[in-house]
């Protein structure tokens, strides 16, 4: 197996590559930095910096590396922008997206595993969330994903490219090691906030609403360590390779943590407070959103390992630290 992994300079795309040399498997990674790390990249990995819809640089990488099956982690993933600039998300996720697809299916790629999201469900009408849920989106991050979901299914159909879609909740943690980390700019994610705020790196951390229908007030997630994630993509990419046929899963962990939790936990492995200020809720943020992890476990075989929350806020902190 050789991947070509797209977005493999990100937070997540990274840690799969790096799970991949681990495991003695040959990858590339074509990402245009935008928003990933060159430095995240281990250097005897080639890194080709261009868009993912730029058909003639992926030709170029189809033909030098001959990869055969591709891990998809490449996008623009802050839900608020998608809302003030859905031309940007649809062009970025879907319009370049396909383009990609017409160029793996030329070149002759069978495989591809694709990161989706708990988005494409919308607000959701029962919790914990099961993949047949409907598909709603609010807003055109989820949007674009499901739409991608959909045009695999058809290239499926038409020309075989068998696939697995990965509807992660909430990412988190980092690398045991510390040496790759959540480093997204803006950081719009609570834990990393979280963290910089107990550390003295930004202010307060903005909680938006404590009078949600929840057991303390705050919004509930299920997170899931980024290791986790790196080794059930994997898992899928194995199974596809074995035949298997093409899947839909949601990873989570199926257990769900509020913000106040998340708090708690950064006060209890830092040892520090985490300033907090109350702001308002904010439009189409779900009280509560929990997956409903059993198809992934009965499918791939796959147990999270390392998203017990005091873990993740450990590798994280630890990971953050690192960079000071
Ligand atoms: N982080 C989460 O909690 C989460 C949850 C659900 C789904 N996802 C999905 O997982 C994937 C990875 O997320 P992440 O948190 O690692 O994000 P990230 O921003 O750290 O990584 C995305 C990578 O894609 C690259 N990229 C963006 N547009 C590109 C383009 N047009 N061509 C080539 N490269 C491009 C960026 O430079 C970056 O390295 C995304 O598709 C995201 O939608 C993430």
């Amino acid at each position: 197996m050789r991947v070509l992994v797209t977005g493999g300079a990100g937070y997540i795309g990274s840690h799969f590559v790096r799970l991949l040399a681990d495991e003695q498997i040959e990858s590339v990674v074509l990402d245009n930095l935008s928003a990933g790390h060159r430095d995240a990249v281990p250097p005897n990995v080639p890194l080709v910096c261009a868009d993912v819809g730029d058909r003639g640089a992926v030709r170029a990488l189809l033909g030098e590396y001959q990869p055969t099956a591709v891990v998809h982690f490449a996008g623009l993933i802050q839900v608020g922008e998608s809302v003030r600039a859905p031309d940007l998300y649809y062009g970025v996720n879907l319009v370049q997206t396909l383009a990609m697809l017409e160029e793996l299916t030329r070149g002759g790629v069978q495989l591809m595993v694709m990161s989706s999201t708990a988005a494409v469900y919308g607000v959701p009408q029962t919790v914990p969330i099961p993949e047949d849920h409907p598909r709603n989106p609010i807003n055109a991050y989820g949007a674009t994903k499901l739409a991608v979901e959909r045009a695999l299914q058809d290239w499926e159909r038409a020309y075989g490219l068998r696939h697995a879609a990965l509807r992660y909740f909430n990412a988190a943690g980092a690398h045991p090691s510390g040496t790759l980390a959540e480093r997204h700019d803006p950081e719009t994610h609570l834990i990393p906030l979280a963290i910089d705020a107990a550390i003295g790196r930004r202010g307060a951390l903005t909680i938006f609403g404590e009078d949600w229908p929840t057991e303390d007030g705050t919004c509930v997630r299920d997170y899931i360590h980024v290791q986790d994630l790196a080794t059930a993509h994997l898992q899928a990419l194995r199974r596809l390779e074995q035949g298997a046929p093409s899947m839909t899963l949601n990873l989570g962990t199926g257990r769900g943590i509020s913000v106040r939790e998340i708090v708690d936990s950064v006060q209890r492995v830092s040892g520090r407070q985490v300033p907090v200020q109350q702001g308002t809720r904010r439009q189409g943020d779900p009280p509560r959103l929990v997956a409903c992890a059993s198809l992934a476990a009965e499918a791939l075989g796959w147990k999270p390992q390392r998203s017990e929350v005091d873990q993740m806020i450990e590798d994280a902190l630890r990971s953050r630290l690192a960079r000071e």
